[in-house]
This record gives C-alpha cells, structure tokens and sequence, in this order.
C-alpha cells in the first residue's frame, strides 16, 4: 500500500480499496506507519466519511488487532454501551438486572475522561473490588454468576487505542464512522453476540443534538447488523445529570439505593428500559413490553440487587464495607459547600456538561488517562429542570477534600450550570430508539 495514496484517495472523497485499509490497521498495530499519515488520512474521513462496506473493513480489522474474548458456543452475552454522560451509573444497575433476568451479561468498561464518568471508576469505590479480571476469568464469571463487568484490557482491539489517541490530539474524534468503528470494534473484540446503546443527547454528551444522535444510533446498529451483531440503541436525555449525584463513590451509592427500590425515577426509568432491550435481545422470544414487565418484576422483587451484590462478591469486593462506610456518609469527602439560587423561579437550566467539568476539576475526574481520581469528590444534585426554586435555597451540594483555587473556579462553574426562569418542563428522557436489528 502507498500511504501517500491512500491519503489521497480519501481527501478526494473516494473509496479506499479494502484491503489498503486492512493494510493500514495492521502497519499502525506494528507501528510501521507514521503518525503523521495517519492524522491525515483520519482528517480526510473526518471530512468525507466512509462508506458501509469501508466502515465495516476498518472496524472489522481494529477489532482483530489484537486478542478477542470467545464465550463458548453455548453462551450469548448481550453487552451495552453508554457513549458517555454526567451521572450516568445504569451500567451498575442494568448488568445485574438483566442477569437476574437470565441474561448473560459481558460488559466490558472503560475509565472517565474529560467531563464524563468511567464505570471503572465507581466500581473502584467499593473496597477490594477487581476491575480487570483476565479474559479466563471473565468468560467463567459469565457462566457461573451470569454477569461480570471488567476493564477493557490493552490486549482487546489495540489499534483502536491508537487510532483514538491520534484522534483525540488531531480534531477528528467527532466523526460518525470513526466513533462508531471505535465503539463497535471493542465491543466485537469483547466477544458478546448482542450489544445495546444507549447514544446520549444533550449538552453532556458527544452527541449535543438530537439529529446527529440518531445519526450515530443508526449507524452503530447497522454496522452491527453487518458484522453478525443483533443490537438495539435508545437515543437519551443527556441535558442535565442522570439521577441525583454525580461523582463516584456516590453514584455506586445511588446505584445500590435503586436496586434496593430507592432510587430517583429517572434513573429508574432508564435503567428499566435499557434492561428491557437487553432482556429481548438476549431472549428474543420475550417481547420489549414483556421484557419491560420482567425487569421491574425482577428489580421490585429485590432480584437484580442480589445479582449486584453476587457479582461484587465474584470480584473481590466487599459490598458490606461500602454500605458501613455511605451509612456514616464516609463515602464523601469532607468539605462542603452549596451552590444557591440566585432568584425564585423554575429552574430551566441544569448543565450537565458544567457539572461533569466541576467535578472533574475537584477531582473526581481525570484531564489526562494517567491522573488518579478522589473517589469521594461528587456533586449532589438537589433541583433539576422543571422544579420550583426559591431565592436563597440551595441548587447543588458540592463535596471535596481542601480548599484551594480549584474550588473558586469549580464553583464559578456551577453557578453558570443552572438557570432560573419560568415554565421550564423536566426534559423527556427517551428522544428515540433504533431497532431492534438482527445481525446479518
Ligand atoms: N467513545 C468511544 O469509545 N469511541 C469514540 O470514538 C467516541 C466515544
């Protein structure tokens, strides 16, 4: 293959020839290809896209990069994908529901970064618990307790991780078929038969519109469907925080408080949904209103917390300790501060985006993959759009450790996050939903 071009090819908006691409995954997995050729290249996707049959080449040869997890013939598992939002914590909810369900269960997660949170991350608040577990150790999880959730390893899809580091540093992460190859290679690699998206909306999200979120989840599930891979994606609120809190140690908390019949209805009602779509991919023969029944059967009954707490005790964590610790509120950290309502109103604004950028700058998040993150740093949120405010009372309750500089910015933040007015309604949860689509 000539690299020059294979560039070429693509900046004049034509087709590459498929095997050049196969070609160009394998040259970046070796490091036998220059970075700077590759940024090109990727820049002139970035403005030309690719075509269904290129796409499918390009994420076909990054999901074989590297190893790929294979469940025994006798094993489904249905895997989900959030594209990354404020608060989102269903993945804690949803894997164990949906194993009480009698769904297979292999999710595969990453850490936090930028604004968003990593389910890794919160994992990693419960004492003891094993994020990585072995490729050996995953697929014998999913047998023997029906769900395990692990870190992606380094040895699945590892031209992805390159081709995203490139990306992340030349501009061109916002392109359709380059997240959607990003999101679906690993997911192949992770060796699940079945996936579910959850694409998400709002000023939180990748995805700021509503058109371009559909854009996405159409995408991610035809390309799906063209690898062999039935899925489903729902197309999500991302404009304020999911749920009440936001940070890690407390969404594991809120979690655990859903699962045990507490939690807010929003996060309820997502993670009812996405585990119904989940149930009905993993057993076609319930339907999506029966699988809907079947999941807040199963978390009314107390099921899916079982489930959770089996799963934590699989990997080595001890559920028990962390409940001690958030019944004496040890789980948070120390300095408290609140942010107020400045007039009386309705609040019409509840950034997620700025909530997510605070708490990250408290601590709780990371700016570069290598920082370590506070697991207690969070942010509690107590109004969201559509509720009746009045002057002087307290929009959000912000825990960290120290004071500092990083709090007057974090808070300047904050107060910009939320906005008081008149008639605003709760935004709607669910904007759409795309398939469900058999593999072909
Ligand atoms: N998430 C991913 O995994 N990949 C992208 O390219 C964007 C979001």
């Amino acid at each position: 293959m000539n690299p020059v071009a294979f560039i070429e090819t693509k900046r004049d908006g034509k087709e590459n020839d498929l095997s050049d691409i196969r070609e160009l995954v394998d040259l970046v997995t070796k490091g036998d290809v220059a970075d700077y050729q590759v940024a090109a290249w990727l820049m002139a996707v970035y403005f030309n896209g690719l075509s269904g049959e290129e796409c499918r080449i390009f994420t076909e040869s990054l999901a074989r990069s590297g190893k790929m997890v294979r469940f025994p013939e006798n094993l489904s598992p249905v895997d989900k994908h959030s594209t990354g939002g404020v608060g989102d914590k269903t993945t804690l909810i949803v894997v164990p529901l949906a194993a009480a369900c009698g769904v297979p269960v292999a999710k595969l997660s990453g850490r936090g970064l930028g604004f968003t949170g990593g389910t890794i991350d919160k994992l990693e608040s419960i004492p003891g618990f094993r994020a990585h577990l072995d490729m050996r150790d995953f697929i014998a999880q999913v047998r023997s307790t029906g769900c395990a959730i692990s870190g992606h390893s380094g040895d699945l899809a590892p031209a992805e991780a390159i081709f995203y580091e490139l990306r992340d540093v030349t501009g061109t992460v916002p392109s359709i078929p380059l997240i959607t190859s990003s999101i679906v290679s690993k997911k192949i690699a992770g060796g699940s038969s079945s996936f579910v998206f959850d694409v998400k909306c709002g000023s939180g999200a990748f995805m700021e519109d509503q058109r371009s979120a559909l854009e996405l989840a159409e995408s991610l599930v035809d390309l799906s469907a063209s690898m062999g891979r039935g899925s489903m994606a729902l197309i999500t609120d991302m404009s304020q925080p999911l749920g009440m809190w936001v940070g890690n140690a407390a969404e594991v908390a809120e979690a655990v408080d859903l699962l045990l019949g507490r939690g807010p209805d929003d996060l309820r009602e997502l993670s009812l949904r996405l585990t119904a779509s989940m149930v009905h991919l993993g057993r076609p023969s319930i339907s999506l209103d029966k699988a809907l029944s079947l999941a807040e059967r199963s978390l009314d009954e107390g099921k899916g917390y079982r489930k959770f707490e089996e799963m934590v005790r699989s990997q080595g964590g001890e559920l028990d300790r962390f409940q001690e610790k958030v019944s004496r509120r040890e789980h948070l950290s120390r300095t408290v501060r609140e942010i107020y309502a400045a007039e009386s109103g309705v609040l019409t604004r509840c950034d997620a985006r700025r909530v997510g950028d605070a708490v990250r700058l408290l601590g709780g998040g990371r700016l570069s993959k290598k920082d370590a993150v506070d697991h207690g740093v969070s942010c509690q949120i107590l109004r969201k759009i559509g509720d009746a405010v009045s002057a002087g009372e307290p929009l959000a309750r912000v825990y960290f450790s120290g004071e500092g500089v990083r709090w007057e910015e974090a808070r300047a933040g904050l107060v910009r996050a939320f906005e008081v007015g008149e008639g605003a309604k709760p935004p709607k949860l669910l904007l759409g939903s795309v398939g469900p689509r058999e593999g072909d």
